[in-house]
């Protein structure tokens, strides 16, 4: 076997063998802040961009009804429809990331 077919089968090998890592991430709100602050998140996202339709009644994100979890989808969905970078993440230093996906039921955390 010559040294490129060799090296085209340790290639062939380690791609298959290692498992592909996603690092997919969430936005979230910190926990700890501010009813005001959440509401104004909502506020910005909801009014930069955001389809907030889901966390209004009858939303699929709507449950839990808390201004926690409405500004933790409103703060993912704007993060992840502005480039996915850590400045669209800030929020006054009001946001935070979480490797975990927040999606529960039927109200998708996308990414
Ligand atoms: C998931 O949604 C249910 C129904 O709204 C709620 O009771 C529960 O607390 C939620 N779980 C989390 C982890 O937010």
């Amino acid at each position: 076997m010559s040294s490129l077919q060799l090296l085209t089968l340790v290639l062939l090998v380690s791609t298959v063998a290692i498992p592909v890592v996603t690092c997919r991430q969430w936005c979230m709100a910190m926990p700890g802040t501010s009813d005001e602050q959440l509401q104004a998140n909502i506020d910005f996202g909801c009014s930069n961009g955001v389809d907030c339709t889901p966390i209004q009644p009858g939303g699929t994100c709507y449950h839990p009804n808390t201004l926690f979890d409405h500004a933790s989808y409103v703060m993912n969905a704007y993060y992840q429809s502005h480039g996915r970078i850590e400045d669209a993440c800030r929020f006054g230093r009001t946001g935070c990331f979480t490797f975990a996906d927040p999606s529960n039921g039927s109200c998708i955390y996308y990414t």
